[in-house]
């Protein structure tokens, strides 16, 4: 064991390296440099107004409105600079065939400086950006994929569309009251928690695993009257508390960063749900399929948990888009597996209660 009593995530690679006595080391490279733009995104948050990092990313006529990205979405500047962190610090490596981003609307090439590797990396460089001016958690989240071909030619949108079940690795970085790394190589969970003086990302949550029960449920009940009825009815009976079919209270959060309720998820239970809904036609869900369903789910997979679109496994959804948009649940496996099953059961009526008669105050 080392001085300091505990794993670096170095030795963490390392040691998950000795099942595959054939692999060459380029994969524990990529993620020791995917853990270094994690550092740097750390500091960069833990800076806050110091650094002159909160607000939005300038556009280019310098107006404060902010730039867009593919989205639509308008751009904070610590958007930007963790996409460039990601970019910069993993391309160089010789690990990468090209990667993709929430916050680049194409895949990116690796510049033909650098040599191409064999995997691709596809990644939310900040989960939750929306809470970086009132100082609450964000996160990054990453995915590693296996390039089709390894041959240095430039990646197509193509090569990026791989079910989740093809993922190498995933993972998120979380940057809290502590600035937290979890992972899967495939091989469950595990949970590294950065220690500023080294820099080091130390073992501290080996074989993360998610509770098959909870009383805690996550949701945007702002979306409700837009929701489909099988999440109308899973949300109700949560409402309802003991004296309804549940026989149970339930607690609710939302946090607005899905990593950050990926974590709690992680360390105590819970269920998160993002379905589909009605709000936009344009939008069948609001988080994306890529880089924010895949890596958590394959991560909550691992952890003994479950992740879903409320009718299929996510992993097992064949991508259309880079960005493709796509309902998400997630989280302990009974509750995962019970909104399943209102899905596929055949729709009930809504049941008789004048609150929600044409002219109620209630009516949604
Ligand atoms: P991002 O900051 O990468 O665009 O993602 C934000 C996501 C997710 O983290 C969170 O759960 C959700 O958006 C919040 O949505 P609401 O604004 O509807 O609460
Ligand atoms: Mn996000
Ligand atoms: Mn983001």
């Amino acid at each position: 064991m080392p001085l300091t009593g505990r794993r670096t995530l170095t030795q963490y690679l390392i040691e998950q390296r000795r099942r595959f006595p054939e692999a060459s080391g380029d994969f524990n490279a990529l993620i020791l440099d995917v853990a270094m733009a994690c550092k740097a995104i750390a500091r960069a948050v833990a800076f806050g107004a110091l650094g002159d990092m909160l607000g939005n990313h300038a556009a280019p006529d310098g107006s404060e409105g902010g730039t867009v990205n593919v989205q639509g979405e308008t751009q904070k500047k610590l958007d930007v600079l963790s996409n460039d962190y990601f970019v910069r610090i993993t391309e160089w490596g010789g690990h990468l065939g090209g990667m993709a981003s929430e916050e680049m609307d194409l895949p990116y090439q690796i510049p033909a400086k650098f040599p191409r590797g064999k995997y691709l990396l596809v990644f939310d460089p900040l989960d939750g950006s929306s809470n970086i001016d009132v100082n609450v958690s964000v996160g990054s989240i990453f995915s590693v994929l296996r390039a089709p071909v390894a041959d240095g030619r430039d990646m197509t949108e193509a090569d990026f569309l791989q079910p989740g079940t093809q993922q190498v690795a995933a993972g998120y970085a979380l940057y809290g009251p502590t600035t937290m790394l979890v992972i899967t190589v495939g091989n469950g969970v595990a949970g590294f928690t950065l220690d500023p003086n080294l820099g080091e990302f130390m073992l501290t949550h080996p074989d993360l695993t998610v509770p098959a029960d909870t009383q805690e449920f996550a949701i945007n009940a702002s979306n409700s009257r837009f929701w489909e009825p099988p999440v109308k009815r899973y949300v109700d009976e949560c409402l309802a508390g003991k004296t309804g079919p549940r026989g149970k209270d339930f607690n609710m959060r939302w946090i607005a960063s899905m990593v950050a309720e990926a974590h709690r998820i992680l360390m105590r239970g819970g269920v998160f749900l993002y379905p589909r809904d009605s709000k936009d036609a344009a939008k069948p869900g609001r988080l994306r399929l890529l880089y924010e369903a895949n890596p958590i789910g394959f991560i909550m997979e691992q952890a003994g948990g479950r992740a879903s679109t409320g009718r299929v496994p996510m992993l097992g959804v064949q991508p259309e888009s880079l960005h493709q948009r796509i309902g998400l649940v997630f989280g302990s496996k009974n509750e995962v597996e019970r909104i399943e099953r209102y899905h596929a059961e055949p729709q009930q009526k809504e049941p008789d209660n004048p609150l929600f008669h044409e002219r109620s105050l209630f009516r949604v």
